[in-house]
């Protein structure tokens, strides 16, 4: 489907809004008072893995960050920022970092070619490359990349485990579980890949 201009996509709008107050008219009335989302969604950037449509829950239920490979820097104010509002003041039960087989940002991490500011970014894919290299010394190409999307989920979920924030949580008591979750582009499906409720460190 191809949209040509911005009045496509306001029509758009009216016509999901009005879908939406059909069935629920105070539904938006009742959301701009308050957001209380049971999860934070860390996800790629990628236009075919949507956060909320993936999981099929209406706006209000998650809180969301999205980047290029889903990937948590120690450093990144953005990201951290998301998780610190997201834990201390929404309270969210549970964190997923979502990835993607066949993830354009793996595969260009794992290319030998420039591509320019990007790789600065693409650095902590190669990174966790590195990280797992026995791993991935007998793997066929093609199955590198997806299981570079899987390795690299595994390594965020560790990231966002070991920060400040869920590290206090956890402290407190907090009942707050960290998801490593992959998105298969093909079919729609969601796998669980591990989970982390901070019984064990990381
Ligand atoms: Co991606």
């Amino acid at each position: 489907m191809k949209l040509n201009s911005i009045k496509d996509l306001i029509k758009r709008n009216r016509d999901w809004a009005n879908g939406i107050k059909k069935d629920d008219p105070d539904f938006f009335l009742t959301l701009s008072k308050q957001q209380t989302p049971d999860y934070l969604w860390i996800g790629c950037s990628d236009s075919r893995v949507p956060a909320n449509q993936i999981i099929n829950l209406p706006p209000g239920e998650v809180f969301v960050h999205r980047n290029i490979a889903n990937v948590v820097v120690h450093s990144d104010l953005n990201c951290l920022s998301v998780i610190q509002y997201a834990v201390e003041v929404l309270k969210v039960k549970h964190i997923i970092v979502c990835g993607h087989y066949g993830c354009g940002g793996i595969k260009a991490a794992l290319e030998d070619r420039s591509h320019g500011l990007i790789d600065n970014w693409l650095r902590h894919i190669k990174d966790v490359k590195r990280f797992n290299a026995d791993k991935l010394l007998n793997t066929a190409h093609d199955e590198k990349i997806d299981l570079m999307c899987e390795l690299n989920v595994l390594e965020q979920v560790n990231n966002v485990s070991n920060t400040t924030i869920v590290q206090d949580a956890w402290e407190k008591g907090a009942h707050l579980t960290v998801h490593g979750l992959i998105y298969n582009i093909e079919n729609g499906i969601l796998k669980e890949l591990t989970e982390n409720s901070g019984v064990t460190k990381v």
